[in-house]
């Protein structure tokens, strides 16, 4: 009998590039997803509950850019689809409407339902309706683009009132879901993208099916401004859904992200090693990611140093410069270039919109096209009446290194 032996050489682990287990990068899922569990768990909480008729509040995410929204809402769909809800995913880019969104992804999940005989009538119903809902809305919505071999089912849906259609819509869903002893749940991200008044009627839509008791919800992430944008809609909103701000990972969550998948290898950090990272990245998951890439890169053995951490935070730091921040950079009007320069200029904020105006002797409302433009492209929110702050963590940083000030 052959005895195979494993053993591991703390003296010297080769960090081997094939195997660095980091993920930076926009949605990619973490080796480790630190610090989220009670978020998941309340999440899978809410949908038992909603399945069984109880009242229950799903979750809507905000944070900054690359806190880690989009995984944590992927990870809540996986987990609801094993659990047979009927997932509906999309993401609300720039400029789209939501009807033009909304019935691709409703056509693709209900193809993807169960089709049992019981259910195919029920399932043909539905396709017949979106497709009368396409065409009460393609005038109105120019960039719809939606077809289905079938015949519109006229009558419902095709009002033309987005509000009260799209509340048929959702209802005749959740009446298939609740037959079928599940959830629809819809999974929005970037839903700051989805204009006020679609974002208005949505939450109507799904408020109604509430007080029919249809197993419908939705879960989304966001901006920090989708709070201000749900203002609308927001007695509605406030029964529906809890706000849950995704901020930076406490410290033994940070630790743990940088930690538990080079453990996984064999390969350790020294402490000061890991407050050096804590540090740099201020927790933020993304540039956890990027910390840890680069360290497992620059080391040569385990465990990493601080040396090695440090010259991580320089190639980090020299990356993020050519690549995550510039291509938000590049977005930015001359304007707006020296608007955001003279944030950075105050300090990492938030900060009065006043004090942005004075530094760049201007009047408050000559500089309030490119506060709201700046807003509005997701650069920047309002974190209270009058206030400005970045989307974008570190990004302070950044803008002093690559502009100079000016007035
Ligand atoms: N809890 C976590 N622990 C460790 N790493 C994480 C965690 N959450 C996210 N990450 C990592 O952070 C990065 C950003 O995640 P994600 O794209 O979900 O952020 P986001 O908030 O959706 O950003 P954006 O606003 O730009 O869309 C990814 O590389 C991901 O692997
Ligand atoms: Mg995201």
């Amino acid at each position: 009998m052959m005895i195979y032996e494993f053993s591991i050489n703390h003296s010297k682990i080769d960090m081997d590039p094939r195997k660095n287990p980091y993920a930076p990068g926009a949605g990619t899922p973490p080796p480790e997803l630190a610090g989220r569990d009670e978020l998941i768990e309340s999440a899978s909480i809410t949908l038992d509950r909603i399945r069984n008729g109880l009242a229950a509040r799903s979750l809507i995410l905000y944070g900054l850019r690359g806190v880690g929204k989009t995984v944590l809402l992927n990870r809540i769909k996986l987990d609801a689809e094993v659990a047979g809800v009927y997932c509906v995913p999309l993401e609300a880019p720039e400029e789209r409407s939501l009807p033009a969104i909304l019935l691709p992804a409703l056509r693709s999940s209900l193809m993807r339902v169960n089709r049992t005989q019981a259910t195919k009538e029920g399932i043909k119903r539905i396709l017949g309706s979106l497709a009368a809902f396409a065409k009460a809305f393609k005038v109105k919505y120019d960039d719809i683009e939606f077809s289905v071999d079938l015949e519109p089912i006229e009558g419902i849906a095709d009002s033309g009132d987005l509000e009260n259609d799209l509340g048929e819509l959702l209802g005749l869903l959740g009446r298939h879901a609740q037959q079928n002893k599940t959830v629809l749940s819809l999974f929005i991200d970037e839903l700051q993208y989805v204009a006020e008044d679609q974002l208005a009627a949505l939450i109507t839509a799904l408020h109604r099916c509430n007080q029919q008791q249809l197993p419908v919800t939705m879960f989304a992430a966001g901006l920090p401004q989708l709070l201000g944008q749900l203002g609308k809609a927001k007695s509605y909103a406030e029964r529906l859904f809890e706000f849950k701000p995704i901020g930076p990972l406490e410290e033994v969550y940070s630790r743990a992200a940088i930690t538990v998948p080079a453990e996984k290898y064999g390969v350790e950090y020294q402490e000061e090693a890991i407050d050096e990272i804590v540090a740099a990245t201020e927790g933020y998951p993304y540039f956890l990611q990027e910390w840890g890439q680069h360290s497992w890169r620059i080391a040569d053995e385990s465990p990493i140093t601080l040396a090695d951490a440090q010259a991580a935070t320089q190639a980090a730091i020299a990356q993020l410069d050519e690549s995550f921040f510039r291509v938000r950079f590049d977005r930015l009007t001359p304007s707006e270039k020296r608007y955001m320069r003279a944030m950075a200029e105050l300090g990492d904020g938030p900060h009065r919109s006043g004090d942005v105006a004075e530094l760049l002797d201007r009047k408050v409302t000559s500089l309030a096209p490119t506060r709201s433009s700046l807003i509005k492209k997701g650069m920047a929110y309002s974190p209270a009446h009058g206030d400005i702050a970045f989307t974008v963590p570190l990004f302070d940083g950044f803008m002093k290194r690559v502009m100079l000030m000016e007035k």
